[in-house]
């Protein structure tokens, strides 16, 4: 694999980082539908150039006082139980697998949720597209461990995706990583330390293994919970 391609319509020449399963079991037809019908209505317009201009997510989520990202949502359990409790945010969720995205269109559908749009895709490509300082909150959680060292480089938290994190995210806005991975975590804390952007808000043990207030959870945190691992919980202020 070489390590910065340019895939077709897709305006940013970088390394590819989806590696994971892009689709499980067949779709029904009702998400089908979904796909056809409502993904047009509720995708997040991307940048076809790089010469277009960037895009203002409030112009996206007009009337709306905030706006908050979530790198691969994975079942959209977080997601939608965030758009849920806070009508008064814009969400974006950005997940590849298809069975993952068909879940939050079905929610969307069900429960009439105007403040999510959805990218069925590369999170970059996202980031790529967004003005500078129009995120508040990025949540990356649970992401992909990729626990050999020779597959690391594959981590989506790495040195081009925390610079495009501290572009979005408005100075005194947040970035929330969560893992049960020890590496990950230690990985995450160098990582941040040497882009520089991002002060880590933690004091204490207690503080990093207790998830936030009001934390919806997600389905892959479930599951290490069950088989006895401990999630941590960090949290980084883009600093000004
Ligand atoms: C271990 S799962 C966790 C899913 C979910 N966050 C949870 O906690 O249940 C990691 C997810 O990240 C997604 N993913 C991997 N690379 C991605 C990328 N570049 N952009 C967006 N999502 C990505 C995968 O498809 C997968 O659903």
């Amino acid at each position: 694999m070489t390590d910065k391609t340019k895939r077709e319509g897709q305006p940013f020449e970088r390394r590819p980082l989806i590696y994971g399963r892009a689709k499980g079991k067949a779709l029904s037809r009702r998400q089908q539908q979904l796909f056809e019908t409502l993904l047009p209505q509720v995708a997040f317009p991307l940048r076809t150039s790089a010469s277009d201009p960037a895009i203002d997510p409030h112009t996206v989520f007009p009337g709306l006082e905030a706006i908050h990202l979530e790198v691969g949502f994975g079942g959209g359990e977080h997601l939608v139980a965030r758009a849920r409790a806070n009508p008064r945010t814009g969400f974006i969720g950005c997940e590849p697998f298809m069975n993952g995205v068909a879940k939050v269109l079905a929610a969307i559908d069900e429960e009439d949720l105007p403040n999510i749009r959805v990218h069925h895709g590369d999170a970059r490509d996202v980031l790529d597209s967004l003005t500078d300082a129009s995120l508040d909150r990025a949540y990356v959680l649970y992401p992909d461990p990729w626990p050999k060292a020779r597959h690391n480089k594959r981590r989506f938290i790495g040195p081009d995706t925390l610079a495009s994190l501290a572009r979005v995210i408005r100075p005194g806005g947040i970035l929330e990583v969560a893992s049960d991975i020890p590496d990950y975590i230690r990985w995450t804390l160098a990582e941040t330390r040497r882009d520089g952007h991002f002060l880590w808000t933690a004091n204490s043990k207690a503080e990093w293994e207790t998830a936030p207030q009001d934390w919806p959870g997600t389905r892959y945190e479930a599951k290490a919970i069950r088989e006895g691992r401990t999630p941590c919980y960090l949290e980084f202020i883009r600093a000004a």
